[in-house]
């Protein structure tokens, strides 16, 4: 057997980093001018918890306009209009759900509706009723637990002090806030309640940011509908039977120019890499920096019918949906990194054959700051109407980028990267090109690789002898640069007909033996 055909040169799941090997110290909590704590750090540091950090409210446009902020206001009143406080209006709502037993999805859309009485007759609430009606009656929690969201969602001002900053395009940022203060966040979301949220368009103040609101995820029944509402009314129910004790850490990361790679002239050779068409990268790549499939506006379609790998990565850690409220859309040397957020749900299937599986019992540690040791990178590839978009130094380029952005490291121990077909589903990436790409990407941050290439027995075997090749050949990043740069010529060059990029490079490298 030819050593090319063999895994000789790859390494084993078992041989990647992960979080918990990492021997970095993070020292105490601490806020600065680029990372907001939304918990108090005094407190949290002597071991209390997390407890709210005192602030006051900002209606600003560099801040989530909060919807209890006493600048919100609504006109009311049909013939004799007057100006309240939204707060007045929607504590008024949600207090009377929150006293009752049970409520039904009328009560809730009657209560959402009074707040948001623009959108009377428009928004639909089918969905959510058809969930309630086809759960078996013994087993229906979710009259019960309506209620007791409305009573989260009232918190939120005793839990959410200080303003949430925007983490705006062209900046790196972070906030830290409790799941507690996230699970009350997403109360709201699910009661609509953020103001300046529900218009669309160019001219809407935060149409730069994805919806945050529920009401697309409450209307048009599917069975898609159906599974996703089932994972997210899940999470509610767990969280409010016990509230989480953890952070979580949302950081935008923007490289700056002074970083780009030289991607012509790096020396850096191949990375470690496991290559497997076994597993996916939420469930074997734990501990790894795990790659979330993203949209530029992060979550993409969790809200609406979307149901791939980054929605349902959302689904069943709906504690990413809360990035959000405050996630301007990527750019294109931008990225969003999570730590900590926690995992609620199983799942099976994908699109259409998603199926929410119940419970996940989470068994990650937690680091010094309380967040589960859970990190994902959220990389948004282009998505080419048209594959043969893709073969051009122009879109190779700023997909390196993006992808560097997600890897690059900012601390000594960093975990590897667990990752996969990123670009290829819903985006129509070519798998063989965009793995060559992560693989640079990865080699220029000296990060390792574990690929999952969903049961993809054909690029896993391509890319295993690829990979071999090109450690065998000592190949740098500038080589394989140059290698794409003939690679799109020739694609462009041959019209109609495919060039495989992993036999293009077998047929094109030139071996060390004959330099
Ligand atoms: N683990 C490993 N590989 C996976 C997994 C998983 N859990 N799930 C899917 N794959 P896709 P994209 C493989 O289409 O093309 C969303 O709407 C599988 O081979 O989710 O980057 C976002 O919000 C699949 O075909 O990613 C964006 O708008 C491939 O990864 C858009 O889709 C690509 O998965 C991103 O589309």
């Amino acid at each position: 057997k030819n050593r090319e055909d063999g895994p000789s040169s790859c390494f084993l799941l078992n041989d990647m980093k992960t979080l918990s090997q990492g021997g970095n110290k993070l020292g105490s909590l601490d806020f600065s001018k680029t990372h907001t704590v939304l918990v108090d750090v005094a407190v949290f540091n002597c071991g209390g918890g997390p407890m709210p950090q005192d602030g006051r409210d900002l209606w600003h446009s560099d801040f989530v306009k909060m919807p209890c902020s006493p600048s919100s206001t609504m006109k009311t009143g049909a013939v004799k209009q007057s100006t309240k406080i939204r707060w007045e209006v929607i504590s008024k709502q949600l207090s009377s759900l929150a006293k009752k037993t049970t409520a039904s999805v009328n009560d809730l859309e009657e209560a959402i509706i009074k707040y948001n009485p623009k959108y009377k007759g428009q928004w639909s609430f089918d969905a959510l009723s058809s969930l309630v009606t086809v759960v078996p009656k013994e087993d229906n929690y979710l009259p019960q637990l309506f209620p007791k969201i409305a009573a989260l969602a009232l918190r939120l001002p005793v839990l959410v002090k200080k303003a949430i900053p925007l983490l705006k395009r062209g900046h790196t940022a972070a906030i830290t806030l409790s799941q507690t203060q996230i699970a009350c966040l997403l109360a709201n979301a699910f009661f609509c309640t953020y103001p300046h949220r529900n218009a669309s368009g160019p001219k809407a103040e935060y149409h730069n940011y994805p919806s945050i609101n529920f009401t697309s995820l409450f209307g048009n029944w599917s069975s898609r509908k159906k599974e996703k509402l089932r994972a997210i009314m899940h999470y509610f129910q767990t969280v409010i039977a016990n509230e989480p004790k953890g952070l979580v850490t949302f950081q935008k990361r923007c490289l700056r120019d002074t970083d780009l790679p030289k991607w012509g002239s790096s020396n850096d050779k191949m990375p470690r890499l496991h290559v497997t068409s076994h597993g996916t990268i939420e469930t074997e790549g734990t501990g790894m920096l795990q790659v979330d499939f993203a949209s530029s506006w992060i979550g993409g379609g969790v809200l609406g019918s979307g149901l791939v790998q980054e929605e349902i990565l959302f689904v069943i850690n709906p504690e990413l949906i809360v990035s959000r409220l405050f996630t301007e859309k990527l750019a294109d040397n931008e990225c969003l990194v999570i730590t900590g957020s926690q995992q609620f749900s199983s799942y099976s299937g994908f699109g259409d054959s998603f199926e929410w599986m119940g419970p996940h019992e989470e068994r990650l540690g937690r680091d010094e700051w309380g967040r589960l040791k859970r990190q994902i990178v959220a990389i948004d590839a282009l998505n080419f109407k048209h594959k043969r978009d893709q073969y051009n130094m122009i879109t190779v380029t700023r997909e390196l980028l993006k992808a560097y952005c997600g890897f690059k490291g900012h601390r000594q121990h960093e975990p590897d990267i667990a990752t996969g077909n990123w670009g290829c589903g819903a985006f129509n990436g070519d798998k063989q090109l965009k793995a060559v790409i992560q693989l640079m990407a990865a080699a220029q941050a000296k990060r390792g690789l574990a690929f999952f290439t969903f049961e993809d027995e054909n690029l896993k075997q391509g890319l295993q002898q690829t990979y071999h090749l090109l450690v065998r050949e000592g190949t740098t990043v500038e080589k394989l640069y140059r290698l794409l740069e003939d690679y799109c010529a020739a694609q462009t060059a041959s019209c109609d007909s495919h060039v495989d990029l992993f036999e293009f490079i077998r047929i094109n490298i030139t071996p060390s033996s004959q330099l």
